[in-house]
């Protein structure tokens, strides 16, 4: 079903943080795609795959013109964060910022005639992270990568904008919902099943949940808002979340010697 395809998260003062969560039509899975402005800059969070390319460049078009697309965040590397990269190469001057395990693979993306647009060369509009994380300044203010490896990329960041206190958390916290994705947690257990079973088999390990959680609980974070399914707002909801992260088994806790079994199934 479709609703407004915008959904403001924070406007205040000249900045605004905005949410697309029915861009995506036919089999891909639900995604959530978000727009940071800055007075006149402007900055994409996983911006998608190409299933989401023209709709999101409508949207972003009705607030700001291509040329004030700054940057491109992305968390990882994944088809439904970044694959429309080389269309926003193309028609844009934005750098991409992303992992430096990803930032050499990338440019399989994108042709040479992609890379030389806008005279710089791939090279020049990849902002490798170390991973540590840090800040990128964005218009009057920044924002800050945080380390989320195996969380679920070996090479994953999420992106927390000290303005609005929005933590833009990838897949983590991701919610296989079938719409109204822009609608906020109300009731945690209700939600769980939406969650566990990907976060079960997406997640790395518990480790990696636990000592990320750490992390987290020592931000400000007013909202949590995954790449795919509801977002978490208030302070109670967020640290009911990371309390239940925290706890679960995940990824290698769960496997054992049946997941690499010689038993052939056959498929088709
Ligand atoms: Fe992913
Ligand atoms: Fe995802």
């Amino acid at each position: 079903m479709m609703g407004d395809r915008a959904h403001i998260l924070f406007d205040q003062d000249g900045h605004q943080c905005i949410q697309f969560s029915d861009l995506v039509v036919g089999q891909g899975i639900q995604s959530n795609q978000f727009l940071i402005i800055d007075q006149k800059s402007a900055a994409l969070i996983d911006p998608g795959g190409d299933l989401t390319y023209t709709p999101l460049n409508i949207e972003l078009s009705k607030r700001v013109k291509l040329s004030e697309l700054q940057y491109i965040f992305a968390s990882h590397q994944d088809p439904d964060i970044i694959a429309s990269l080389p269309r926003w190469m193309m028609h844009t001057p934005c750098n991409v910022v992303t992992s430096k395990l990803w930032s050499r693979f990338l440019p399989h993306l994108a042709s040479t005639f992609i890379t030389q647009q806008y005279s710089k060369s791939m090279d020049d509009r990849i902002i490798s992270l170390p991973d540590s994380g840090g800040s990128v300044s964005f218009g009057r203010s920044k924002i800050i990568a945080l380390p989320a490896h195996f969380l679920h990329s070996v090479g994953n960041f999420h992106f927390y904008d000290p303005v609005s206190k929005i933590l833009f958390s990838g897949d983590m916290g991701a919610s296989l919902v079938e719409d109204h994705a822009e609608q906020p947690v109300t009731d945690f257990n209700a939600h769980l099943p939406h969650m566990k079973g990907f976060h079960q088999r997406y997640m790395a390990s518990n480790k990696a949940c636990k000592l990320w959680a750490n992390m987290i609980r020592q931000l400000d974070v007013e909202m949590m808002v995954p790449q795919h399914g509801s977002p978490f707002v208030g302070k109670p909801m967020i640290a009911q979340f990371l309390d239940w992260i925290s706890a679960l088994e995940c990824g290698i806790d769960l496997m054992d010697q049946d997941s690499f079994s010689l038993r052939v199934k056959e498929i088709i």
